[in-house]
């Protein structure tokens, strides 16, 4: 077994893109440890519906994002055949396609233009009349006015993947030590010297990765002033539903084949059933209570779009907090300002999509073997020190 009492890195954060980096890193020969001053994720990972919809969620000025979010979709067959093969654990990736569903005639008349948006992106979508939309998804309302297929806009089940990638890293020789506080990235040099925690000890280490998600940001005292990472909370709560014990069939799971998506949310089949439905977006701060006002934003317009929903058991409400940067795109890679540190996180809505290429890209940073990452991600772009530069 390898010696981590002297890793080579030290990953800060037991997310999906902290184990991610931290497995990726470990295959490439890396002596890897992970520190998460929670449990194995705590964060946005296990609260996450698991969208795997770059072309879907694609906005007008984010044609780097989109890019970015197309490569690592492309990888997500494979990684998560690799995690199952190293974890014995199958991560719940699904092969669904994705429907954008307008439900009025303002909806119908914004398609559109999102359709037009996706074809001049290069993005494959379908545009389909309402007949055709629900001869796809029967449970669809009958008053729907027009909707788009993704079809390479597919899903994970982020509970289930982030247990095989936890399994995997951990055969692979990472070590997990939860709830380890850190109180500052040291620095000798005017490089990484490894992280200091809150017993006292330091994990010396050539190099160290912020992985923090949403808590990344408040790492401010943790972090040389040199360096700013701007990513604030960005508050989505969600249900998970399923349908009722000893219902009638009309209120039994409404059969989604599909993820949906419309102008307030989004619906996620799961395999064993359920479906979850999120997500709001908010600007709390770090507060993850679930709330009558979130709750109801959540409802209030589904059933214009499956109103199955509306009959089925709420099995559990969850709010977790998305990593938000100020162009929603992430921090990826080595931060000139201080050589040993690297970045993975800014995710914001993207955070399951993005792991497999976070992982390839921030992992091979680690280890020197990769390509310069795009300037879009470049985690220097929002510092003084970038900026000036
Ligand atoms: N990717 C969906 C969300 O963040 O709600």
């Amino acid at each position: 077994m390898s010696d981590h009492s002297s890793p080579d890195v030290v990953v800060l954060g037991a997310g999906l893109a902290g184990l991610g980096v931290a497995y990726r890193a470990a295959r490439l020969g890396a002596r890897v440890v992970v520190v998460d001053r929670d449990r194995v994720g705590a964060g946005a990972s296990t609260v996450a519906a698991g969208m795997l919809a770059p072309v879907a969620e694609a906005d007008a000025g984010e044609r780097d994002l989109l890019a970015l979010g197309l490569q690592s979709a492309a990888r997500w067959p494979g990684f998560a055949r690799e995690l199952q093969e190293q974890s014995g654990v199958d991560p719940g990736y699904r092969e669904l396609g994705t429907l954008v569903v307008a439900r009025d005639r303002d909806g119908a008349e914004a398609l559109v233009r999102e359709a037009q948006l996706r074809e001049a992106l290069g993005a494959p979508v379908q545009r389909l009349l309402p007949s055709a939309a629900r001869r796809l998804e029967p449970a669809l309302a009958p008053s729907i006015r027009g909707a788009l297929l993704a079809p390479d806009d597919h899903a994970v089940d982020p509970r289930a993947a982030l247990e095989a990638l936890a399994t995997a890293a951990r055969a692979c020789g990472v070590v997990v030590r939860e709830r380890t506080t850190a109180t500052g990235v040291a620095v000798h040099d005017g490089r990484v010297a490894g992280l200091d925690l809150q017993d006292g000890t330091r994990l010396a280490a050539e190099s160290v990765v912020l992985a923090a998600g949403a808590w990344s940001g408040s790492l401010r005292d943790a972090l040389p002033a040199e360096v700013r990472v701007p990513v604030r909370p960005v508050k989505g709560q969600l249900l998970r539903l399923r349908g009722r014990v000893g219902a009638a069939a009309a209120q039994q799971v409404p059969v989604l084949e599909r993820v949906v998506r419309f102008d307030a949310g989004y619906l996620v089949p799961r395999e064993d059933g359920t479906v979850v439905l999120g997500a709001t977006m908010e600007e709390q701060g770090f507060d993850t209570q679930v709330t009558a006002l979130g709750l109801h934003e959540l409802l209030r317009d589904v059933h214009e779009v499956v109103p199955g929903v509306l009959e089925l058991a709420v099995e559990q409400a969850l709010a977790g907090l998305r990593p938000g940067t100020p162009d929603n795109a992430p921090l990826l890679g080595p931060h000139p300002a201080l050589p040993g540190l690297h970045l993975a996180t800014g995710h914001h809505r993207n955070g399951v999509l993005l792991a497999p290429i976070t992982a390839d890209l921030v992992a091979a940073g680690l280890t020197g073997t990769g390509a310069p990452i795009a300037p879009a991600f470049a985690p220097e772009r929002f510092s003084t020190a970038g900026l000036a530069a």
